[in-house]
């Protein structure tokens, strides 16, 4: 057992953003505030004692010029005649005290008396020894007294202590009213505050509930409703605009997601219709047995064309999913070029159409053979498909600026300007080629796999066509050894 037990504090936290920001606020602002509270009380605390205990020394030095000590006496020596001084004496020596370094006490003033202030022998040694110069005497604290120390010497040299003193009871009543309001006070500052925090979050926050409703009422049905921005481009906007651009995204992708299936169902349907409507005249009408297999041959090449559209689908779903995972080898792009052409070259000619390749040094390219080959034998069979009788196909392969470069030319019927930017959607055919022989022929799946291959290489196609002269589709593809 590790047995290692750590205490952890609770941790509460506020189930709301707002809670929090209430919370964290309101602790923040009572911190600081107690913070303040106290050292304004010290400060305060320290300038008043700090007053008080310059004014006593003031006093007890002023003193100390009128007192002189003659048999072991004190003496008073001053102007009685002069009112100021009498006058100034008279108050100072309402509480003071005189004692001798044996801690004898010599004179006292009688409200020192009546509170029974003394001195022990060894109190008074410390204060001579030390030459402290203040002095508090603090039973009962109601009664304290501050003493201001000072040293006369009588006429032998003997050290007395003279003792100005001053009640602090005024000022302990004043700083400790000072510290009840202080108290009182916080409690309703700190309410106050958590109320102002929590009014203020809820302002802040207000954008963020408005945007909230808003998201809600997005559905699939209605995405194209977007989340209300202020237009101060603060932090909310930004995430407004951030979140309106997906939902941009994501209508995007419903709208495509619906067409597609719209599309698949239409290619799948009227096929389907022709051959069941084809099947069922056949053996209604107890045709030959010549008709029956013109029918079954006709249902064979539709069957081959749907398998064709589903295994493209296939492939395009798995691309959309971005589940492909290309396996990528080295291999001469010439080498796979040649082999395809030859290979078409019985299509060609059953076309009556020269397919010509054009290929000389090897162009070496790490790509994923299968897809590769695929990319090509679907711009190879358009080049073938679109080209009337007589016209010519041909099929360059060469490096050009460290990148691989295939062209594939014809002679055919071209793609008209409208046509030419909507060639790669998926499902897209140019009207005039929709039908051979009053039958579709092909789905428009081709050139979308073209443009994903190329993409998934790195690689790039492009096309430039003239109407009734021919097409040339370009791709372009990066050399192996090539960053
Ligand atoms: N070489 C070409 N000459 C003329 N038009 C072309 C050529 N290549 C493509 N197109 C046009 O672009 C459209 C889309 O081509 P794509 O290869 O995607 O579909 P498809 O050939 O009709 O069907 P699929 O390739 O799925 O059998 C074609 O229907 C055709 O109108
Ligand atoms: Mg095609």
């Amino acid at each position: 057992m590790s047995g290692e037990r750590r205490l952890r504090w609770p941790r509460w936290k506020p189930a709301t953003i707002r809670g929090q920001l209430t919370f964290q606020y309101t602790v923040l602002f009572s911190v600081i505030l107690l913070i303040a509270a106290g050292l304004l009380f010290g400060i305060l605390h320290f300038i008043i004692y700090w007053n008080i205990d310059n004014e006593l020394q003031d006093e007890a030095n002023r003193v100390k010029q009128y007192v002189q000590i003659e048999h072991h006496k004190p003496v008073l020596a001053f102007n009685a005649g002069a009112a100021d001084q009498n006058n100034s004496l008279n108050t100072i020596f309402r509480i003071a005290q005189i004692s001798d370094a044996q801690g004898e006490l010599i004179k006292q003033s009688p409200v020192l008396t009546v509170l029974g202030f003394s001195l022990r022998p060894s109190q008074l040694k410390r204060i001579l020894a030390e030459r402290a110069t203040f002095y508090t005497w603090g039973a009962p604290r109601a009664e304290e007294i501050r003493f201001a120390n000072a040293v006369i010497y009588g006429p032998q040299g003997h050290p007395y202590l003279l003792q100005i003193g001053t009640r602090l009871k005024p000022i302990n009543d004043a700083l400790d009213t000072f510290l009840w309001v202080l108290l009182m006070l916080l409690p309703v500052t700190i309410a106050f505050s958590a109320a102002g925090g929590w009014v203020m979050a809820a302002r802040t926050l207000k954008p963020v509930a408005d945007m909230t409703h808003a998201a809600q009422s997005i559905t699939a049905t209605n995405l194209g409703r977007r989340l209300p921005t202020r237009g101060r481009g603060d932090e909310l906007d930004e995430l407004a605009a951030t979140f309106n651009a997906m939902f941009s995204r994501l209508e995007e992708s419903f709208q495509r997601m619906r067409e597609f299936s719209a599309n698949v169902s239409h290619e799948l349907r009227t096929p389907l219709q022709a051959m069941q409507g084809e099947t069922e005249l056949a053996l209604v009408s107890q045709s030959s047995m010549a008709e029956y297999r013109r029918v079954l041959e006709s249902n064979l090449e539709e069957i081959d064309r749907l398998n064709r559209m589903i295994r493209n689908l296939l492939v395009l779903a798995q691309a959309d999913a971005g589940e492909y995972q290309p396996r990528m080898e080295s291999m001469d792009l010439n080498e796979l070029v040649r082999d395809l052409v030859e290979q078409m070259q019985v299509v060609a000619s059953a076309r009556e159409l020269q397919l010509r390749t054009y290929t000389a040094a090897p162009v070496p390219v790490r790509a994923d053979g299968l897809r590769l080959r695929q990319m090509m034998l679907n711009l190879i069979d358009n080049a073938l498909k679109y080209t009337p009788a007589g016209g010519w196909v041909e099929v360059r392969v060469e490096r050009r600026n460290s990148a691989a470069q295939v062209q594939v030319r014809d002679s055919g019927i071209g793609i008209s300007a409208e046509d030419l930017p909507h060639i790669f959607e998926r499902f897209y055919r140019a009207d005039k080629s929709r039908t051979r022989d009053g039958r579709a022929d092909g789905c428009g799946l081709g050139l979308p796999i073209v443009k994903w291959v190329a993409e998934i290489h790195g690689g790039s196609v492009e096309v430039c066509s003239v109407p009734g002269e021919g097409s040339s589709f370009l791709v372009r593809l990066p050399l192996a050894g090539a960053a």
